[in-house]
């Protein structure tokens, strides 16, 4: 059976102010009605029931999760005391999810992505599944690069080797490159040969605890320690142990960049990781000043390229400026240039100190 496993661990420093510690980019509706997290289960929804959903995230956001997502149960939400990043992630529901279904195969998914062309993603998803059911299969859903972007982890796949499940091609994997600086990744996209990673996997429970055996002893250590807390009272406890005896590590570092046996499914489905105000600017439609703003709050005189948001409801105009996020909250405002939008995390962790 086919497992979702959502990680929805992320802090929200990069969309503030409409981001908070206390609301996530995950928890939030960017682009539509629905939050993030709730359009990620509702892409699957064809390939896996709510019983099958598991969202992993911190304590202090499983009220929340339960709240959008009422029809996944409550066993099913894992709060983790402390933030110990993918890798312990992927183990502890690995190791939930082989104690229910011995055989289970999970896809791994970040809550916090854009994808468009919903019925290919699910046809990758199913070739990435029967890939998968190969002894020892790591199977990751690669996209097709357009920049040398350092943020992401890049597969080199063999150009010779090449299986086909569903009508989708599958290649094995030569190295995988978790976040190289811009010479690699320039390099890498002049190769021909690399795809980007798209920070989601499919594997059997079984295959990837082996992998932790075999790559994060330590980690794995820990995993004996909590599996036969499974199901019992003391699983809330058991997990708490867990994650305060894990170091901390990507998925991406600690396993992808050591195994063998991976392989690489092209997605040629729509995709963003929506990193940034810049990002969603992109991704949105613009009047014909490249504006993107909400007309009933918001004018512009002279100004082009700018991205105005008015959560609050108050007016906000802008004049004679360019390439501006202006965004508003009942709390805050943000102004920044578009192209320094990534620096919004450092000014959000520099007010979290002031706290
Ligand atoms: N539960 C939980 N706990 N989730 C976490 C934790 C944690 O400690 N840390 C991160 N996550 C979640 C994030 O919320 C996000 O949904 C996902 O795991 C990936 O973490 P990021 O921190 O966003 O990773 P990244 O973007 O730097 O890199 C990954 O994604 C890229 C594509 O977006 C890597 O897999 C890259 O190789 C990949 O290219
Ligand atoms: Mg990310």
């Amino acid at each position: 059976m086919l497992h979702a496993v959502i990680m929805a661990g992320g802090s929200g420093t990069r969309f503030w102010p409409r981001s908070t510690e206390a609301h996530p980019k995950q928890f939030l509706n960017i682009f539509g009605d629905r939050t993030m997290l709730q359009d990620t289960v509702d892409r699957i929804k064809p390939l896996v029931s709510a019983d099958r959903v598991w969202v992993i995230t911190n304590d202090k956001y499983v009220d929340l999760v339960q709240e959008q997502l009422p029809d996944v149960p409550a066993s099913n939400i894992v709060g983790e005391p402390v933030g110990k990043n993918t890798a312990p992630c992927v183990a502890a529901a690995a190791t939930l999810i082989r104690e229910k279904d011995p055989e289970g195969t999970m896809v791994v998914l970040p809550a916090d992505h854009l994808i468009g062309k919903p019925k290919t993603f699910l046809s990758v998803l199913e070739a990435a599944q029967a890939k998968a059911q190969e002894p020892g299969a790591l199977v990751t859903i690669g996209i097709k690069p357009d920049h040398p972007e350092t943020g992401y982890g890049y597969i080199e796949f063999d150009s010779g080797s090449s299986d086909k499940k569903e009508g989708h091609e599958i290649k094995k994997v030569n190295q995988f490159r978790e976040k190289p600086d811009l010479e690699t990744a320039k390099a890498f996209i002049d190769s021909g040969n690399f795809l980007w990673n798209s920070g989601m996997f499919i594997w059997k429970a079984s295959t990837i605890l082996e992998k932790f055996k075999q790559h994060l002893p330590t980690i794995f250590d820990e995993i004996k320690k909590l599996k036969p807390a499974v199901g019992s009272e003391n699983q809330k406890e058991a997990v708490n142990t867990f994650y305060y005896g894990c170091t901390s590590i990507s998925i991406d570092y600690g396993i992808m960049e050591q195994a063998d046996s991976v392989f690489v499914v092209p997605g040629s489905f729509e995709w963003n990781d929506v990193g940034s105000w810049r990002a969603v600017y992109d991704l949105r439609s613009k009047d014909e000043e490249g504006n993107v703003i909400q007309t009933d709050t918001s004018a512009t005189a002279d100004a082009k390229n700018n991205l105005i948001q008015s959560d609050s409801g108050k007016m906000i105009a802008l004049v004679g400026v360019e390439n501006l996020a202006v965004v508003e909250t009942d709390d805050a405002i943000l102004v920044c240039d578009l192209d320094s939008s990534q620096g919004v995390k450092k000014v959000v962790n520099k007010l979290r100190k002031d706290d």
